[in-house]
Order: structure tokens, then C-alpha cells, then sequence
């Protein structure tokens, strides 16, 4: 897969050079290009923001610069998808990942401000898929914290980024339900005990508790995923 990542920030994505996702860049399994929006300008002052039309508060982010960048970014690519993280998105879940992992080029575009002119998202639609995606209900300065999130929660799911495929399986959200609560050794702590069921080499039963768990802690702390 390729991505790459238009930012006003380059270096806030130095953090990918390490962990899973460094070495699934060094497999070649992942190309990444970071992009720098300011050298898109062509003032003194590498503006990238204006006031906004019809008035308020805080600066919108020029139409130019992005047209610049992304035209150099899609010339001659196939088919990429533009993710442009915005709190007035679609929510990213799970499923978002996993749609997003099967792409071949994911394009991310890095907002600052209140935002980017509206032209931007509009230019781009007509020309490739474009997304709108929040990572929850919350606002954060910019897009970049949330690129870094989606990134790795996409990656992680290529194949060969994380070296057993099983134990995507059982994760979190990957069966609508939260994850059941895991242990290690030593089977007592602070005189705290590892379910003895766990212990017993029972694999059926080990199963249907660690079910009932999922279902009984996604029923306390997220009642919304249960149908
Ligand atoms: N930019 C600012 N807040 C955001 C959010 N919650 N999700 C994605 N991008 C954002």
C-alpha cells in the first residue's frame, strides 16, 4: 500500500519509522510519502490560511497550496482514496479500517484551523474518492494526531504487518464485541487470582467464558454495540 500524508507538520510523522509499522515500511509492504503544504506556497511568508468569508472567529485553510500538492499526488496515480480527517466526518470505526486497508493508495490531507476551504473537497470529489472521517466526538487542533491513528489502526490490519493474523481475530471490535479480559503469569498477584477456568485446560469452557465476558463487559460499557 501507499500513503501519503499532506501536513503543515512533516516531522510529527517521524514516529513512523518505528515499531510494526517501521518495519512493515522497511518490508516494503508500506511506501509512505509525507508532504510538506508549505512548500506549495509561493509568498514570502508560506501562508497557508486566511480569514474566513462572511466573518467569525480562527483562519481557513487556503485552497492553492492544496490544489498544488494533491494535483502532484494524484498525477499518474490509480485510484487513490482522499481521507481528510474532520470532527464534521463520518465516524471511523473498525469497519472503516477495514475497507481502507484493502485500498492500494490512501491519500491523507491534514486540515489546521477551522478547516479547509470547502472548494478543496469539492475540486477532489469529482476526480477520486473522497472521505470525511472523525475519529470520535471530539475536536482535536488538526488532522494529524487522527492520520496517525487511522494509519495505524489500517496497517496493522495489511497483510504481514502483524506477525500472527490470529490475533487480529480476537481483538476488540473485530466481532462487534469489547475483548474479553486477558491474563499471565504468575497465576496469583497481589493476592490476585487468574480465573481457575483459564487454568484448566478445558478449551470449550475456556471459550464460552471468555464469550460471556465479551458479552457482559460490552453490555456494561458499550450497551450501543449490543443488536
Ligand atoms: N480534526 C479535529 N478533530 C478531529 C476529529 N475528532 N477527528 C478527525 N479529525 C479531526
Amino acid at each position: 500500500m501507499r500513503i501519503d500524508i499532506v501536513t503543515i507538520f512533516p516531522t510529527f510523522f517521524d514516529v513512523l519509522d518505528i515499531s510494526l509499522l517501521g518495519k512493515a515500511r522497511q518490508a516494503g509492504i508500506i511506501t509512505l510519502g509525507v508532504h510538506d503544504l508549505r512548500d506549495h506556497t509561493h509568498d514570502r511568508h508560506r501562508t497557508v490560511d486566511d480569514t474566513p468569508y462572511g466573518g467569525g472567529a480562527g483562519m481557513v485553510m487556503k485552497p492553492e497550496p492544496w490544489g498544488e500538492a494533491l494535483d502532484g499526488i494524484l498525477d499518474g496515480a490509480d485510484d487513490p482514496v482522499l481521507v481528510f480527517p474532520s470532527p464534521a466526518g463520518e465516524v471511523f470505526t473498525q469497519a472503516t479500517a477495514r475497507e481502507l486497508a484493502a485500498e492500494s493508495h490512501l491519500v491523507f490531507g491534514c486540515g489546521r484551523y477551522e478547516g479547509i476551504d470547502q472548494r478543496v473537497f469539492d475540486e477532489y470529489a469529482g476526480r477520486a474518492r473522497v472521505r470525511l472521517v472523525s475519529i470520535g466526538d471530539y475536536v482535536l487542533n488538526g488532522g494529524e494526531v487522527a492520520t496517525m491513528a487511522m494509519i495505524e489502526a489500517i496497517g496493522r490490519l495489511i497483510p504481514g504487518v502483524v506477525g500472527n493474523p490470529e490475533s487480529l481475530v480476537q481483538e476488540s471490535h473485530e466481532d462487534g464485541l469489547l475483548e474479553y479480559p486477558s491474563y499471565t503469569k504468575p497465576a496469583q498477584w497481589r493476592g490476585h487470582e487468574v480465573p481457575p477456568v483459564l487454568l484448566s485446560g478445558n478449551h470449550g469452557a475456556i471459550e464460552a467464558w471468555r464469550r460471556e465476558q465479551s458479552v457482559a463487559r460490552t453490555a456494561r460499557v458499550r450497551p450501543d454495540l449490543l443488536p
